[in-house]
């Protein structure tokens, strides 16, 4: 292989893109703030859920090929091409995204920088970013012009992490002179036909922030076509199975239910909003505003209904909720609608008990006031209300004959359009689905 490859930032991108550049030969080393992941790295362990990565990781550090570092000066003298995956969460009581991990991650980087080198920026940024952070590693490089900036955004969903970054349907490359091309390609050369869009930089930055835009505006359009179905008492499951035959709309992201969280749908679109004012564009993005408002009803409504089902208030009513994880084969509670659910009824006086297979210890770490239990049953055990948050497979497969023996109450309301309610009917479930009769 003839490159060396950095990742610096080891969450869910920074990990998988560390351990599958290593799985397809190249040396790779990893790097991370955080000493005490880093240990746990190193010794083949994950510190996030994400499947099939485990043993991706693993091969990698056994085979000698991938390992991890706090050290800046090391990942410098290591790497040809250093991929820069930090976290831009949204800032604190603002829709923009805070970008200080990438701007630390290049201020901390560069002086090291003595040598040519690439500069890989994969992180989610508001458009305009990889030109200052350009101008940044210009400046602090002792190699100058040599160490390079490109952009190329991640397109990977948590859950299929692995194969999304092995497979990925695309690649985009924001890129400033052909030796920055020349270079990303042949690293992505093992990876096989992929189409590649070069590009300049805003362009490259957009096409991301444009992308999640999109997923989230079909989900809530979706979503607002369920509140539509709502008030004329029609079925927005068979309106959204009769729309996926129309390859022009398709079925792919038009589930309705509680609507979108996690760590970057919400944030993205909020980021983008504050990053089209600032350019004096917002007029073209203010549907957005509707796209998160309606994504937010979702949650709004979903506690309404388990309030009703109580009977009008949540006093001396337990309520078991399954599911706490953003999406189901993930551990991250990011913004999590199902948690978001379950907290908001706490405070309305609901005694809450939640059951999720994986996110169960983030659950708790970051909501120490709700009950929780070691298994769906044991969650359900006495609830006067069952909420389906999240649509584990194995809260699918649930038998509705084996909950209704324990549950004070036979009464779901199923958040994710996930459960055949058939089944829960005839087995004397008072069954409730959003956007449905
Ligand atoms: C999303 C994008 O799908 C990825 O392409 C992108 O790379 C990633 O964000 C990112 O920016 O890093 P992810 O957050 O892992 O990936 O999750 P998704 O699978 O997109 O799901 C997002 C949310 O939408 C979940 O809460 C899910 O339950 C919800 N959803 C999804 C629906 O409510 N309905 C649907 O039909 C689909």
């Amino acid at each position: 292989m003839p490159y060396r490859l950095t990742v610096i930032g080891t969450g869910y991108l920074g990990i998988t893109h560390a351990a599958c550049m290593a799985d397809l030969g190249y040396d790779v080393l990893g790097l991370d703030i955080d000493a005490d992941k880093i240990r746990r790295l190193n010794s083949g362990d994950l510190p996030i859920h994400e499947p099939g990565l485990e043993p991706v990781l693993r091969r990698g550090i056994e085979s000698g090929r991938l390992r991890f570092t706090t050290s800046y000066e090391e990942v410098a003298a290591f790497g040809d091409v250093h991929f820069v995956c930090v976290g831009t969460p949204q800032k604190r009581g603002e829709y923009a995204a805070d970008v200080s991990y990438m701007d630390n991650a290049i201020t901390s980087l560069a002086p090291f920088l003595d040598r040519e080198c690439l500069v890989v920026g994969k992180s989610t940024v508001p458009v305009g970013t990889a030109e200052r952070l350009a101008g940044i590693l210009t400046q602090l490089a002792p190699a100058g012009v040599q160490a390079e900036l490109a952009w190329n955004p991640e397109f990977l969903r948590e859950g299929f992490a692995v194969q999304d970054t092995l497979n990925p349907d695309r690649i985009v490359l924001g890129v400033r002179t052909e030796r920055a091309e020349k270079v990303l390609r042949e690293v992505y050369e093992p990876l096989g036909e992929v189409p590649v869009v070069v590009t300049d930089f805003p362009t490259a930055e957009l096409v991301k922030s444009a992308a999640n835009s999109f997923l989230a505006t079909k989900i809530s359009f979706i979503n607002a076509m369920a509140e539509v179905c709502e008030a004329a008492h029609a079925d927005v499951q068979q309106l959204s199975l009769a729309l996926s035959y129309d390859d022009r709309i398709g079925g792919r992201f038009l589930n309705p239910g509680l609507g979108f969280g996690g760590g970057c749908l919400p944030k993205d679109i909020r980021a983008f909003m504050a990053r089209a004012g600032e350019l004096g564009a917002d007029q073209a993005l203010t549907f957005l505003r509707e796209v998160d408002m309606i994504n937010m009803r979702r949650r709004a409504r979903m506690v309404d209904l388990a309030r009703e089902l109580a009977g009008g208030s949540f006093h001396g009513c337990t309520v078991g909720v399954l599911g706490a994880a953003f999406k189901p084969n993930s551990d991250d509670i990011r913004d999590s609608p199902a948690l978001d659910v379950a907290v908001t009824i706490g405070h309305q006086g609901g005694q809450v008990t939640v059951y999720d297979p994986i996110a169960l210890d983030n659950a708790r770490k970051a909501h120490p006031e709700l009950k929780y239990g070691d298994s769906a049953v044991e969650a359900v055990r006495g609830a006067h209300v069952v909420l389906l948050l999240t649509e584990w497979q194995e809260f699918v497969d649930l038998d509705p004959e084996e909950l209704g023996a324990v549950v004070a109450t036979r009464r779901i309301v199923d958040g994710r359009n996930a459960l055949n309610s058939e089944a829960w009917r005839s087995a004397g479930w008072h069954y409730r689905a959003l956007g449905r009769p």
